[in-house]
């Protein structure tokens, strides 16, 4: 690398820290332990979109301008969803998880990084075919309030139905799809019993604490944001919401291996990130 190019990137670097380490004293979001390639291409993206030439620039507006880090913080969170995104967990989760949520009184459902909603009404809709939405309380929790506010409202654009259409019937779907929904000029509007045993809360996993036991955790897509310090701490804050014999479920490009918890839990679906609490 040449010599140029090695000073810009070291100067980069301490402009990104100082930007992430003003929002979170300004703001008290904690960026500051987001993976690297992610995080710069963000804060690239937003540079170029506000018209700036440094990142230091940028600090200075978002850190007197709450609007500016509205902006910047659209672009550090990740709302990509979809209903039964995976549909083969879903399935798994049909096969292997809900028969042993049969055996329990009640079931307790965290969804963390539930971004629109779409993840955590999938998981409704299955409740509700395997029998079980009646005695469940789903939490679904996510870091930004305006994604927070579409899952409240539980509508998704119509031209995405045939492809989650696709996904309900691969995830084993056993009725007609439709049946779930109404729509209305272009919009589709789930169906309102769907929503009647979901809480929607904003919790930010670096800052917040464990609120509750819960029988089963879903935290999918999320830590891939994140370094290994960040997940490792994350891991904690899991471990210490599952109840014994709890399930916890990863996206499909995370895992649990190697991480220090990782003896804590037994897999229960390698393939599709399942594990189970058994210490
Ligand atoms: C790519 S989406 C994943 C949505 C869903 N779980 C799925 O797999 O389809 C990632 C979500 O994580 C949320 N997120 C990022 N950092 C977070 C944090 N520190 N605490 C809570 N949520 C966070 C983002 O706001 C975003 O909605």
């Amino acid at each position: 690398m040449k010599e140029q190019d090695h000073r810009d990137e070291e100067l980069e670097k301490i402009e990104v820290s100082l930007l992430l380490e003003g929002i979170y004293q300004r703001y008290g979001y904690d960026f500051r332990n987001y993976s690297h390639p992610s995080i710069y291409r963000r804060i690239r993206h937003r540079l170029k979109l506000e018209g700036l030439a440094e990142i230091s620039a940028l600090q200075g507006s978002v850190l007197r301008d709450a609007d500016a880090f509205r902006r910047l913080l659209s672009d550090l969170v990740i709302p990509v969803t979809e209903l039964f995104r995976d549909p083969e967990m879903f399935l798994a989760f049909r096969r292997d998880v809900a028969p042993e949520l049969r055996r329990l009184p009640y079931v307790r459902i965290w969804h963390a990084g539930c971004s629109t909603g779409e993840e955590v009404y999938s998981l409704a809709v299955l409740l509700h075919e395997e029998g079980l939405l009646d005695k469940a309380r789903i939490y679904a929790t996510d870091i930004n309030e305006d994604a927070l506010q579409r899952a409240r409202d539980g509508m998704i654009p119509i031209d995405r139905m045939k492809q989650y259409t696709k996904n309900y019937l691969a995830a084993g779907g056993k009725r007609d799809f439709s049946s779930y929904y109404a729509s209305n000029h272009g919009i589709v509007m789930l169906k309102p019993a769907l929503r009647e045993k979901i809480v929607f809360a904003r919790h930010n996993l670096v800052t917040d604490s464990s609120f509750n036991e819960f029988h089963v955790v879903f935290c999918r897509n999320v830590m891939i944001y994140f370094n290994t310090q960040l997940t490792n701490q994350v891991h904690e804050l899991f471990y210490e919401s599952l109840a014994q014999g709890g399930f916890l479920i990863l996206g499909g490009r995370e895992s649990l291996s190697f991480t220090p918890l990782a003896e804590r839990y037994e897999t229960w679906n390698d393939a599709q990130r399942i594990y189970r609490k058994t210490m």
